[in-house]
């Protein structure tokens, strides 16, 4: 059967929610407020917001500026610009190992959207109620040293971003995200709106809106810029897929404020849904990790209506991880789909299977698996030292230097409507800026 001519989003609304939708994750929900809990409050969401700006942006626009050009899957987007561009061919590991990383990160993505949905069914099974402190801790390494529980959460997961991503660009991935991303803010709202009313939302404000320089120091720097390029989802191939399906007639730069601002706008309100819930339980905010899995939960066992709080608040977790996971298996399928004779739903099990597989070596180091395999980690985080800490920068780092180095100057300059003023300040960022950034948080990262 001849295969479908390239998919393309139905408009620009639905591709904003699936930007928005990769973007807004586990990062935004659970990694973005205890970050600033560890970090100090207001003066980590600053160099935060600064990072996202000044690297961030360019290296969005970038990723989508190639995807749109190339208009098929990373790795063959990478090596087609590269000929046309008479740069070596050698251009499309810049792609290949965006795919890569995007599968690696699913499998352990997936395992953490398990927990997820164990937390969305304990929370109305009533298991946080009246708990203490040690009951909440055993809680949660109890799941951890199951291998049966966490394999069947990570497995629902999976079926369901498998289940999504086989129907295509515009019935799985625009449908999920036309429903998801509305639900997600309706809840996100609702949290916000409890944690005004449980008269310590002002305290929430203040820590993180009210900067303490002390606590800035180069290691908040360097974790606020990490942040910035994972909230993003960026060098992992996915905003180039998502790129590759994009019209023409898209402002790039204008779409990419758009995804930034509600990425931004939802990891601000889950700390001001959270951090409200923390202070008037007296709970600790710098609880790091833990702090959604354990400090929060034990927030929902023990006030009123702390069993629906909880089920919304996991909802979203869930509908965030959901969204972001699908974007997460599209670059592999896409790949998969155009460099092979199987179709799309063929492709979507074999590398869904792929990352599935991935995942249960990953949960197993929880567990019956927890000697260190190499470097002194576990499967799980060697997965995520790996992408996090040398895939993504190098992989935005190749991004972006292509864009703003090996393609012709005049006509990305064109292609993102710059004003004469607009064309000196892209390239500064563009040029030296953002990449020396990336490097620095690369370096840095291994150190
Ligand atoms: N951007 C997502 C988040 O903030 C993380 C993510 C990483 C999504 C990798 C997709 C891919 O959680």
């Amino acid at each position: 059967m001849a295969k479908l001519a390239h998919a393309q989003w139905s408009s620009r609304m639905t591709f904003v929610l699936a930007a928005a939708g990769s973007a807004v994750g586990l990062g935004n929900i659970w990694k973005f407020p205890y970050m600033v809990g560890e970090s100090g409050g207001a003066a980590f969401v600053f160099v935060y917001l600064l990072c996202i700006a000044l690297i961030g942006l360019p290296i969005l626009v970038s990723e989508w500026l190639l995807g749109r050009r190339g208009q098929k899957n990373p790795a063959s987007t990478m090596s087609e610009l590269a000929r046309t561009a008479n740069k070596p061919k050698a251009w499309a590991i810049v792609g290949i190992s965006g795919i890569i990383g995007a599968f690696l990160i699913l499998s352990f993505y997936s395992v953490i959207g398990g927990w997820s949905l164990y937390y969305t069914l304990n929370s109305v099974s009533g298991t946080f109620s009246g708990q203490d402190a040690d009951g909440i801790g055993a809680l949660f390494n109890g799941m951890l040293s199951n291998p049966g529980l966490l394999l069947l959460g990570h497995s629902v997961f999976m079926l369901l971003v498998i289940g999504i991503v086989a129907r295509g660009v515009t019935k799985g991935l625009e449908g999920a995200v036309r429903i998801l991303m509305p639900v997600l803010a309706l809840l996100l709202v609702v949290l916000i709106g409890y944690g005004m009313s449980t008269g310590h939302f002002g305290e929430a404000l203040t820590y993180m809106f009210n900067p303490d320089w002390s606590k800035l120091t180069a290691e908040t720097v360097l974790a606020a810029l990490g942040h910035a390029f994972f909230t993003l989802s960026l060098g992992m191939g996915i905003m180039m897929a998502y790129g590759s399906y994009l019209g023409k007639e898209i402002n790039l730069l204008q779409t990419a404020r758009t995804v930034i601002i509600m990425d931004t706008v939802i990891a601000l309100g889950a700390g001001l849904a959270i951090f409200p819930i923390v202070f008037a339980n007296n709970l600790d905010v710098a609880s790091g990790p833990g702090l959604i899995f354990v400090t929060l939960p034990l927030a929902f066992g023990n006030m009123d209506g702390g069993m629906i709080l909880g089920l919304m608040f996991f909802l979203l977790l869930t509908f965030a991880a959901l969204t972001s996971a699908i974007s997460l298996l599209e670059p592999v399928v896409e790949f998969i789909e155009e460099r092979s004779p199987l179709s799309r739903v063929m492709a979507t099990i074999v590398a869904g299977v792929g990352a599935w597989l991935l995942g249960v070596a990953a949960l197993l180091s929880f567990n019956v698996w927890s000697e260190p395999l190499m470097f002194g980690l576990g499967v799980f985080d060697l997965l995520d030292t790996l992408t996090s800490k040398i895939m993504l920068p190098l992989t935005g780092l190749g991004a972006i230097l292509f864009t703003a180095w090996c393609l012709e100057r005049d006509s990305v300059e064109a292609e993102l409507g710059l004003s004469a003023t607009g064309k000196s300040i892209w390239n500064i960022i563009a040029r030296y800026l953002a990449p020396a950034g990336v490097i620095a948080v690369f370096i840095t990262g291994l150190i």
